[in-house]
Order: C-alpha cells, then structure tokens, then sequence
C-alpha cells in the first residue's frame, strides 16, 4: 500500500519520479505528490487523485531539479485529500519526506512535538516523523542519517521512507521495516522505490534493503547501510535483475488485467519449466529437494495465505491430502496471526503471497518461525520480504502482476502447490510410477489447454452482457473447483462491485438457496470430473427455482446443456488439474462485466496491490 519514487543523480527527477509513480500506481491510488529539489529551491506539489491528475497539477511548479522524491497513496490516516498526501514538509521546511506504511503510535508524538511549539497541516502519521526527525536533529545536534537513525528507534509501526534535507543538496536517507524498499544503482545515480519496476530502464543492478535497516545514499559515494538498532553496519548485496521493461507494460492490451489473463499459458509452463521433467518421470525443485524429510515427515501442512492467494491454498488442501495423503489445515494469515494457534516444530507452513509482502502473511511466518515449524515461502516476487524471511521457498515465475485482481499469480500459484504435492505423493510411495507419469504428462498439456480456455472468451462478453446489470450473483462448485467458486466471485465483487458469493455446491440447500429467483444469476462448476451427478442435482434444483444458469463444463457435456441457460465449455482434464482451465472463463466474466460497467478494471476503488498494513 502506497508507492514510494525517489532519484538522485545527473538527469531530470521529475520525469523519472511521475514515471516511476505511474508504474506503482497498484499500490495506491488516492492522492499523489512530488517533490524535486534543485540544489537551491525544494518546489512540491500533491494532489488528490492520480498520478494523472498530479501530472498535471505539477505544470504548477517548477520541474528543475537532479533530486525527487513521489508518493502514491492508499489512505491509512487522514482522508485522501491534497494536505494528507506526500510528501510531507517538516516544519523549519528543510527536511521533505514519504512514507510507505504506519506509525502507530504517532498520537503520542505528535502531543510532545505539539508541546514543543510544532504545528501539522495534515492528519498524517509521517507528517509526524518528518517533525521528529526535525527535533532530533536540533535537539541532538545530528546530521540527516543520525536523526533518522534516533527517531526510527522512538516509532512503532511499519515504514519505507525517504526523506532529503535542504542543507544537504547530495543525499538521500532511506529506511525500511516491514514495507518494501528497493534501490538501483546506476552509474552516479541511485533510484529509489518500492519495486525494481520503477528504475528496470535504467539498472539492472539493485538492493534490497532488509527490515530495520536505513541507507545513505551520497552522490559519488558508495550506500552506506545501518542497522537502525544498534547502528551495526550493513554491506549492500548488490543483485541483478531479471525483469524486463516489456513485462511491465500493457503489450497492446486495452488493460493489464486482460494481458495478465491471456499470460497465463506461459506463466503456467514458466513455472514448471525446468522442475517438470515428464520424459524423464522426475520432479525436481530445489527447496522440496533439501528438505524433503520435513515435508514427509510433517504432522500436519499449514497454509496460510490472504485473497485469493488464499484460495489457491484451498486447492492445494484438496491436492495434498488427495494425492500426498498429508493432513493440511489452510488458514486465513489475519486470523492464525492472532489466535494463538497450536504449531510445533513437526509442522511444516507453507505461506502462499503474489506480492511476497502481505503484512499478515508475513506476521503468520514469524510466529510459525518462533514456534520451530519449518517455513515455505510460495512467492511470485522474486526478492520480497516473504521469500526472505521463509527458510526454502518456491517461486512462480507468473512475472509482474500489475493489475490488481489476481489472476496469473492465481493459476501458477495452484501450479507451484500440484508439483509439490505431486512429489511429495511419489515420494510417500502413494503414486506408482505410472500414475506419477500420468500426473505429469497431463500437467504440461495444461498450457495448451489453457489457450484453448480462454477461445471461449466471446461466448463469455455475450454472457457478460446479459448478466452486466446483476446485483448478485452465486458461484458454486464442489471440490476442487469449491475454491474456484470463491475466486470467481472474489474476481466479480473486486473490479465490478457486484455482491457476489462463492458456496460449496451442497451449501445451497442450508440457505443461499432461498435467495434464488428469476433474477439471480448462479455460475456452476459442473465439469464431467468431480461430483458431476451431484452438481447436476444441485443444477435441478436452481432450475426449480427459476434462477438463471450459467455452467462452466467439460467440452462434450450434453446434459447439462439442457439444464442450464449458458454453457461455457473448458477442455477435459484429470480432477485435481480443473481449478487451472475452470478459472479461466470466470476471470474473463468478470472482466467484462467490469469493462462494460465502466469500472477502473486495473485498479479497482478502495484496493492495493501491496497489503503492507494490517
Ligand atoms: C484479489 C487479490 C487479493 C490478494 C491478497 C493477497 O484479486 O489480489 O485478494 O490475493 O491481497 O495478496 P498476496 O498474494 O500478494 O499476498
């Protein structure tokens, strides 16, 4: 949540900081600033809105300047409005900063600095720091880094920032716990912001900085980074980037959302490319590899997740206990977090994030950990805090998901969890050879099969068009495709803000049943693979009912064509495997509905990307 930018170096700030901005502008998108500092004069400018909208304003001001810093915001204190946006000016106006996160206890702070004769102009707990980082330094009599370094250790909370200093024209003091921070370096030139995405046409080259840690970044001179405890000096690991410029950019589609869902054949075969050796009947991944023992041996597999990474963990319930016979529980991160679970040291977690970043996935990790249990990071984001701080992990390879309903990290992330409960079921000596064959093979026709899913996406804008103007809708599946009802209205709810509700198929007869009418819209999972009968007895039963009928089925299906108002077909693939094809069509649906409803589909009113807050 929110998006920090900042440049020091030899070109113009200002273009690389509202570029930099637009490219973050998933974490955040309720008010945007800048401000750009050209040695001798600081001139900023924010606004409510988006980055376009800053874009503008800032014609207002100058644009001069080799030193910026932008913020795009997601609200925790203070409404969105022009003064709660970043960055924030302390009160002498020398020192300018943005924040990525909360201070907690910002209240009291705030009381003592009122005490001391400082006043606020905004309702925000960073305009608080920027004024403790201000008295530090008066009081202490410190230079930037120092004071940065004292006042970092009087807050409690969560932080990326970045602040610069007017009497110190060449230099930036980052620091970071608990929100992201990446910096590039370049040749005499440092970029600074929460993703590598950002700087990638400048550098290949990046740190990233870990939690309590802070850097000064000095033109001509090497980062120097602390830790903000105890001052400790930390050596920069400098790692080169994969990423490309292409990746993070719309390639022709009208939204990233659209490119992301017609990715996905690749970022399925991206993701077992290398591990998925079927000619050779082997699975091979790293970080199951050396710690194999512990997965087998595990009492019990607990996954924690939030979203619809969540969801993909509910898959992955049904996959390992159905093929790897491990007893698995899936818990929401924000709950396990605080209910003090039972875990012990023969339980293995497995934490599943796109981001790498939730904030409460990260916390679950760091009880697990405290308690013994062996942790297993399944991250999109290569480098992120998740991935960091599990002990093995294993990435999806889906590439940048930009859009903010997930929908790539969703199917690579089922992906990552089939290999490894595939391996996992060979090891156990729960698969013949053959059976383990049979898995693999199948998994890598996926990819195809997946292409052939998403033809069915004019059929599926003509159902769109039907069912635009619903105010509910109904998902049910059972099975394996349960937790693909959820992720099909999670996806509805999220860009089209239609009331949607994901059931287990059997459910309905236990109340959602009495909401049906002539009006309500039910999209069933009703492939040949998976309580077929059984869903097509609960298919009778929303036709008794009169509720409209919209039924994703193995290609072939005749009966249900009878049945239902709209059939959209998906290719046959064995059970486990349908939640990756059955997904598909209900992406697009919601996609549709969305374009059609005139919504932001890439960034859809009240969400982040990047949950970094409670
Ligand atoms: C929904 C969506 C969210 C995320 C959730 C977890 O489309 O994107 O529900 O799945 O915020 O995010 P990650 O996977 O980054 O931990």
């Amino acid at each position: 949540m929110c998006g920090i930018v900042g440049y020091i170096g030899h070109r113009d700030a200002f273009p690389i900081v509202i570029k930099g901005l637009e490219r973050l502008e998933y974490r955040g998108y309720d008010s945007a600033g800048i401000a750009l500092f050209d040695g001798n004069d600081i001139s900023l400018s924010k606004t409510k809105g988006k980055v376009e909208d800053l874009r503008s304003k800032a014609k207002e001001i100058s644009q001069a300047g080799s030193l910026g810093i932008g913020h795009t915001r997601w609200a925790t204190h203070g409404v969105p409005n022009d003064v709660n946006s970043h960055p924030h000016y302390s009160n002498s106006g020398d020192l300018v900063i943005i924040h990525n996160g909360i201070i907690e206890n910002y209240e009291s702070i705030k009381q003592a600095l009122k005490d001391r004769g400082y006043t606020f102009q905004s309702d925000t707990d960073t305009e608080v720091l920027v004024n403790l980082i201000e008295e530090v330094q008066k009081t202490e009599d410190v230079k930037l880094g120092k004071a940065v370094q004292i006042a970092l250790n009087q807050v409690v909370g969560a932080y990326a920032i970045a602040v610069f200093d007017k009497k110190k024209p060449d230099e930036i003091v980052v620091a970071k716990l608990g929100s992201p921070l990446a910096i590039g370096v370049g040749e005499n030139e440092f970029f600074i912001a929460s993703d590598a995405s950002p700087f990638i046409e400048f550098t290949n080259n990046a740190v990233y900085l870990e939690d309590e840690e802070m850097a000064i970044i000095r033109l001509g001179k090497e980062i120097k980074l602390r830790k903000i405890k105890n001052d400790a000096i930390a050596y920069p690991n400098i790692l080169e980037l994969q990423m490309n410029l292409e990746e993070i950019e719309k390639g022709g589609y009208d939204h990233f959302m659209l490119k992301e869902i017609y990715e996905q054949p690749r970022a399925i075969m991206d993701t077992y490319r290398g591990r998925l050796l079927a000619d050779q009947g082997i699975i091979r991944m790293a970080g199951i590899d050396q710690n194999i023992e512990k997965f087998v041996n595990a009492n019990r597999i607990i996954i924690v997740a939030c979203g619809t990474s969540w969801h993909a963990g509910l898959v992955a319930e049904y996959i390992f206990e159905d093929l790897a016979r491990i007893p698995v529980e899936v818990e929401y991160a924000s709950e396990f977090r605080y209910r003090n679970p039972v875990i012990t040291d023969k339980d293995v977690l497995i934490a599943i994030s796109q981001s790498g970043e939730t904030a409460d996935t990260l916390a679950a990790i760091k009880l697990a950990k405290e308690k013994g249990a062996f942790v297993f990071g399944v991250c999109n984001v290569v480098g992120s805090s998740i991935a960091r701080e599990s002990d093995a992990g294993a990435y999806t390879h889906a590439g940048p998901e930009i859009g903010v309903a997930s929908t790539k990290a969703f199917t690579t992330q089922i992906t990552v969890l089939t290999l490894i409960a595939l391996k996992l079921a060979k090891e156990k000596g729960e698969f013949s050879q053959s059976k383990f064959h049979e898995y693999l093979s199948e998994l890598e026709t996926i990819p195809a099969k997946v292409e052939k899913s998403l033809l069915s996406n004019d059929l599926v804008e003509t159902v769109a068009e039907v069912y635009k103007d619903s105010t509910n809708c109904l998902y049910l599946g059972r099975g394996y495709n349960f937790p693909v009802a959820l992720e099909g209205a999670l996806k509805l709810k999220e860009i089209s803000y239609i009331h949607a509700e994901g059931y287990p198929a059997a459910e309905m007869k236990h109340g959602p049943i009495a909401l049906i009418d002539e009006q309500m819209p039910v999209f069933v999972i009703a492939t040949k693979k998976g309580h077929y009968e059984k869903v097509v007895s609960n298919i009778q039963e929303i036709k008794s009912r009169k509720g409209k009928i919209i039924a994703i089925v193995t290609e072939g299906d005749e009966q249900v064509k009878e049945l239902a108002d709209h059939v959209i077909e998906i290719p046959e693939t064995l059970e486990s495997l349908t939640p990756l094809l059955t997904t598909i069509p209900l992406q697009l649906l919601s996609y549709h509905i969305a374009v059609m409803r005139n919504c932001n589909v890439d960034q859809p009113r009240n969400l982040a990307k990047s949950v970094t807050v409670e």
